[in-house]
């Protein structure tokens, strides 16, 4: 584990990273460690527009998914006691990481393209791998997107290698002392 920045007292925990990263599963047991709402952004918008990710990428397009994005990150992002769970694709929008690191405290969950291809290659629920090539769909994301998840973390944690359990381990004990929850509502 690296750690990126010294302190930064934010209003809420935000994970980002690419797909298979594991920031559902490792968000929902660090919500319950530190006592934060869950929020799944993917999950937001799918009960927001009242369809799938892959419907909305086949009626609205990426560009379509990405308003949708926009708009649930930044309701979420105005709250506070929260542990937010966002999609691969957040970081790509500036407004987005700018919010990102204006009210979070940022997790960012590396993972390689082999360990991505075990834990989500068949998945057919992610609209950006349902092609032949997901080894190179997959490099070609991280290769856009990981100075980006960089940009706006304070934690880095490189998940390859490592079980769930492990990782919680890791971070619980980075974060009580690295993070703490700076309310900014009375
Ligand atoms: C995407 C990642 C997905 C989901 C959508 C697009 C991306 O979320 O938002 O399929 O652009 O990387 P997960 O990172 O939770 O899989």
């Amino acid at each position: 584990m690296l750690a990126l920045a010294p302190m930064n007292p934010a209003p809420n925990l935000v994970l980002v990273g690419p797909m298979g990263a594991g920031k559902s599963s490792i968000g929902r047991r660090l919500a319950e460690r530190f006592g934060l709402a869950f929020f799944d952004v993917d999950q937001c918008i799918i009960d927001r527009v009242g369809a799938s990710i892959p419907t909305i990428f086949e009626y609205a397009g990426e560009a379509g998914f990405r308003e949708h994005e926009r708009l649930v990150l930044a309701d979420l992002l105005a709250g506070e006691k929260q542990l937010i769970s966002t999609g691969g694709g957040s970081v790509l929008h500036p407004d987005n990481r700018r919010l990102i690191r204006e009210r979070g405290f940022v997790v960012y969950l590396k993972v390689g393209v082999d360990a991505q291809l075990k834990r989500i290659g068949n998945d057919k629920n992610r609209p950006l791998l349902q092609r032949d090539d997901r080894r190179q769909a997959l490099q070609d994301l991280t290769a856009l997107r990981d100075p980006l998840y960089r940009e706006v973390a304070d934690l880095l944690f490189d998940t390859d290698h490592y079980t769930i359990a492990e990782i919680m381990a890791e971070l619980c004990s980075r974060l009580s002392t690295q993070w703490q929850c700076h309310r900014t509502a009375p």
